[in-house]
């Protein structure tokens, strides 16, 4: 059986020539066999004949507080539970007994340093000194890394009774199997008021770098101290204050992501209305910032509000995707739409305000006083998320109504919505995907056809779940196959993101199976799809080619596009079978083609095959360099693979 698949020819839309076995459009597939790959498959690249654009923003990112994702995660605050709710399912503070001193610590309700933080910690020493001292230890997020020669920087809120006026107080990072005390500050002595301490501490060369530590805050005189925001951070990246985990910026730095979807996902909506990302309670100091609980069930400090989602843009060099509340909660909440809805309303022009308006505007002043008065670029604002799951249907009027009120005062934003709505212009749909390999090998055509003179879309969720707590090559066969379509179509889906972005390792801190990357408190590591994702985003070309490929089985799938100011062909394969197929490559239309190209593959012998903490780097790319390339030239893609060439073309 002889299968051609052809792009090109009218503009963007694909033709299925011949026999496509096993497909009829928009329906379910027949029963029959899919097609026996031959034993040379040919693809045929027409290098001078652009089909379509390709969206430069194609491929971003989309993050919400799961799985540890902040808190516990890229966030680089290494308290866990730093305002002593106690609440979270995981360990955090323990009261510290050394030798002789004893002392008792309880939650005071009646007194907080801010409106924001109305209870605190109280510690009541009734004996120590500074041999035996008394006082709380946290283990950090899982552990707490201490490396050599680094500096840790931190804050407190305290105050104290007259009898600890004498009493030092003593923050210390500290080894779990010596007791070693690795860096410690001791705090001014405190006072009957409530004050912000800074500290900082450094580690020695002598320190072995490690997760098995712990934060100790400590007292050496009877008496009692009232503690509030204990915060410390190592090293971030960009060395931002309040900023992000160097490894993991790091990574998603490497995928050269064109844009940031925050903050959810469900975060964004809650379980309950009054648990919504409600930004307003994110911005200012941390002092100032209650937390709330998040859907995927634990807190969140809220230390990653809305100004650090988009300083991380600007670490990052991303545009943002501001999703804003539209009135619908997981529980079934709805706000009517209507007067009812009017303050949700002003709340998202005022998020869009405080992202874009200068300092002469309300809350462009006020994010100038929260320390940054450059305004931020904004093109594309989400209503609500997967408002397809709100029974109540209120969707079309809800979104009606931020939809006007946004495009009024704001008419040159791209208003997304979160599903397709009647009676209202829609700029831009979001289209999320959970499925597994097999589903993208089947669909991986789904946009194809698609319309073009109906509203853009934002992939804004996809992946493939397969592999937990990350997803294995398997999976990321089943993705790189959706990805081909998604490049093909970018002339249409100009923005796409996976989801979940990152996951903590540790029990208890995963709630969502197959999450791009991994980490713990010490390390990270990128899922094969990871680098599959790296791999589509540096070789992404500006417009697609058309191209024609015959004689493959269902399980080899491409993607081609070009630059021509760089005079580069950029292709990608991915052979999802295990067998390895013969590939004739045909580059018509090109004046010279030069005879080596760049090759990176990705692949295994297994579908099973993963990274993880423990073994990192079992599934990477490997970059070679391949010779004979010309006009005609066959290459054999190994099974399990995923291959994107870069090839010289004039
Ligand atoms: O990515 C995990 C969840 O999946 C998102 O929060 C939600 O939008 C979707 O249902």
């Amino acid at each position: 059986m002889k299968r051609v698949l052809k792009f090109g020819g009218l503009l963007g839309v694909a033709a299925f020539v011949g026999t496509a076995a096993g497909w009829t459009q928009g329906g379910t597939p027949a029963p029959v066999l899919p097609p026996v790959p031959q034993a040379v498959v040919t693809l045929k690249i027409e290098t001078d004949k652009p089909v379509a654009k390709v969206s430069p923003t194609l491929y971003g990112l989309m993050t919400e507080e799961i799985n540890y994702s902040y808190d516990g995660g890229l966030y680089g605050e290494l308290v866990q539970d730093r305002t002593f709710l106690g609440r979270n399912d995981t360990e955090d503070w323990i009261p510290v007994e050394e030798g002789t001193a004893r002392g008792s610590v309880t939650r005071d309700a009646g007194t907080g340093p801010s409106a924001a933080l109305p209870a605190s910690e109280k510690i009541t020493v009734e004996r120590a000194d500074a041999a035996d001292r008394y006082g709380l230890r946290n283990r950090g997020w899982w552990g707490v890394p201490v490396r050599p020669n680094t500096t840790y920087t931190g804050e407190v809120y305290a105050k104290g009774d007259a009898a600890s006026a004498a009493a030092k107080v003593r923050v210390s990072l500290i080894a779990n199997d010596t007791d070693k005390v690795l860096a410690e500050a001791t705090l001014p002595a405190l006072s009957g008021d409530w004050k912000k301490y800074e500290f900082s501490m450094k580690t020695s060369g002598e320190v072995t770098a490690s997760a098995t530590n712990q934060i100790v805050v400590s007292v050496d005189k009877p008496g009692t101290v009232w503690l509030q925001l204990l915060s410390v951070f190592g090293p971030t990246y960009k060395d931002r204050a309040n900023g992000n985990r160097v490894d993991l910026m790091e990574m998603l730095a490497a995928m050269h992501p064109a844009f940031l979807r925050f903050p959810g996902g469900n975060y964004l909506e809650g379980n309950t209305i009054p648990e919504r990302f409600d930004w307003k309670k994110t911005i200012g100091p941390l002092v100032d910032r209650p937390g709330h609980m998040s859907p995927w069930r634990y807190h969140s400090s809220d230390g990653m509000g809305l100004l650090e989602f988009l300083e991380w843009c600007e670490d990052l060099k991303m545009q943002p995707v501001l999703a804003v509340y539209a009135g619908y909660s997981l529980q079934q909440e709805h706000v009517n739409p209507g007067a009812e809805l009017e303050p949700y309303v002003q709340d998202a022009l005022d998020e869009i305000e405080y992202v874009t308006g200068d300092v002469s505007t309300k809350w462009g002043r006020e994010r100038a006083k929260d320390g940054h008065p450059a305004p931020f670029a904004l093109n594309y604002v989400e209503i609500g998320n997967e408002d397809q799951f709100d029974r109540s249907k209120s969707y079309d009027g809800r979104y009606g109504q931020f939809y006007d009120a946004i495009k009024k005062k704001y008419p040159a934003l791209t208003l997304i919505a979160t599903t397709p709505v009647k009676g209202h212009a829609m700029d831009m749909v979001d289209d999320h995907y959970y499925r597994r390999a097999e589903q993208f090998f089947a669909d991986a055509h789904h946009y194809d056809k698609a319309d073009r003179n109906g509203p853009k879309i934002f992939v804004g969720e996809w992946a493939t779940r397969e592999g937990t707590p990350t997803p294995n090559m398997g999976a990321a066969l089943g993705d790189a196959a959706w990805m081909t379509g998604m490049e093909r179509n970018s002339d249409l889906i100009l923005i796409a993101s996976y989801a979940p972005l990152l996951v903590n390792v540790n029990p208890n801190g995963m709630q969502w199976q197959s999450d791009l990357i991994g980490y713990d408190a010490f390390s990270s590591y990128g899922s094969p799809i990871y680098y599959a994702q790296v791999m589509f985003a540096n070789h992404v070309g500006t417009e697609t080619v058309a191209s024609e490929l015959e004689g493959a089985g269902d399980r080899l799938f491409y993607s081609v596009t070009r630059d021509a100011a760089k005079g580069m062909v950029y292709l990608k394969v991915v052979n999802a079978s295990s067998k390895a197929q013969e590939l004739k490559i045909t580059l018509d239309g090109a004046k010279t083609v030069k005879p080596t190209a760049k090759l990176v593959r990705l692949s295994a012998a297994t579908t099973a095959a993963t990274n993880s903490i423990t073994d990192p780097k079992r599934v990477v790319p490997v970059e070679s360099v391949v010779k004979g390339v010309s006009k005609e030239f066959t290459r054999t893609v190994p099974g399990y693979s995923i291959e994107a060439y870069e090839i010289g073309v004039q």
